[in-house]
């Protein structure tokens, strides 16, 4: 039978055929798209998505003093922006202004230091919004589009952009609710070399990561942070309190609890 003259191989050569493809195909680097100067169009990860704006606030009609709320699908690189990375603008005129990343949330919060002129129209800007990234390291998506907004005396100032004051006894009442079963002094001491205790917390290592577990006045930069928000998506082992411990976990509420106290300096 002529279909059989090509005999097959013997199964090891075969295997080790399949192989030497198999590293030859990953050894094919895929090229990336190229912008129009044939510079690489930076892209999020093979299993990541774009970092997208999810929601603005508020839309279309702002007052002279507004506060801008730009909610994210994933949490920020605090790298990537800094302080004043939102601007309003104008007529070519730009309205700097404090911005504040509310880690939990997501988002990032904005108002102008001056009053806008009333019956303007303006554009939100992110400074170096093609540098801003995710934790993951994606890029924001290049769809994005930044609202026009118009602005209207008729529309009250907002409130300055402080946040609430959180004592260290209001998060220590949460710690001693959910956390020091396992943390604390007297505890069943499964972890004991970690004590959420004010003064030994502030100032100490994570022994998982090269970070401090609290930062003061950059919630972003604290891995206690990244260890108790559900779906922070970089972090070593599990959230806290761990899933196999039976305890509650903790509410959004208790969470941004945390991390106000830590935006407001970690006090006593
Ligand atoms: C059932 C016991 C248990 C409870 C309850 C618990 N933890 Fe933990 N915690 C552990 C263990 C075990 C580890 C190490 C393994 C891990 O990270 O998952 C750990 C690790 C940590 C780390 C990382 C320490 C480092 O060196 O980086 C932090 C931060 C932390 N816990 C905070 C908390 C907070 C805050 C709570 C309450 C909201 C809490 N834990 C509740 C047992 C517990």
């Amino acid at each position: 039978m002529h279909f059989r003259t090509i005999s097959t191989p013997p199964g090891g050569v075969f295997i080790l055929f399949t192989l030497l493809l198999w590293m030859g195909c990953g050894s094919i680097e895929p090229e990336g798209p190229l912008d129009e100067d044939g510079d690489p169009i930076p892209m999020p990860g093979a299993f990541d998505d774009w970092l997208r704006i999810t929601e603005i606030s508020p839309g279309d009609e702002i007052g002279l003093r507004p506060t801008m709320e730009v909610e994210f699908n994933a949490y920020l690189d605090p790298d990537t922006f800094g302080s004043t990375a939102i601007q309003l603008r104008s007529g070519g005129f730009g309205y700097g202004g404090r911005t504040d990343y509310y880690m939990t949330r997501r988002t990032l919060r904005f108002r102008p230091n001056s009053s806008l002129e009333p019956d303007l129209t303006y554009t939100l800007r992110i400074a170096g919004a093609d540098g801003i990234r995710s934790v993951t390291d994606s890029p924001i998506s290049p769809a994005t589009v930044l609202p026009e907004l118009r602005s209207r005396d008729d529309i009250a100032d907002s409130e300055p952009l402080e946040r609430p004051i959180v004592t260290w006894a209001e998060v220590e009442e949460i710690f001693v609710a959910h956390c020091n079963d396992c943390h604390g002094e007297s505890s069943r001491n499964l972890h004991p070399l970690i004590s959420l205790d004010r003064d030994r917390l502030v100032g100490q290592r994570s022994e998982q990561v090269d970070a401090l577990l609290i930062h003061p006045f950059q919630p972003a930069r604290s891995y206690l942070m990244h260890k108790i928000l559900p779906d922070y998506p970089v972090r070593r082992f599990t959230v806290q309190p761990p899933p196999w411990s039976g305890q509650d976990p903790l509410s959004t509420e208790d969470i941004e609890r945390i991390e106000h106290w830590i935006a407001n300096g970690a006090r006593r």
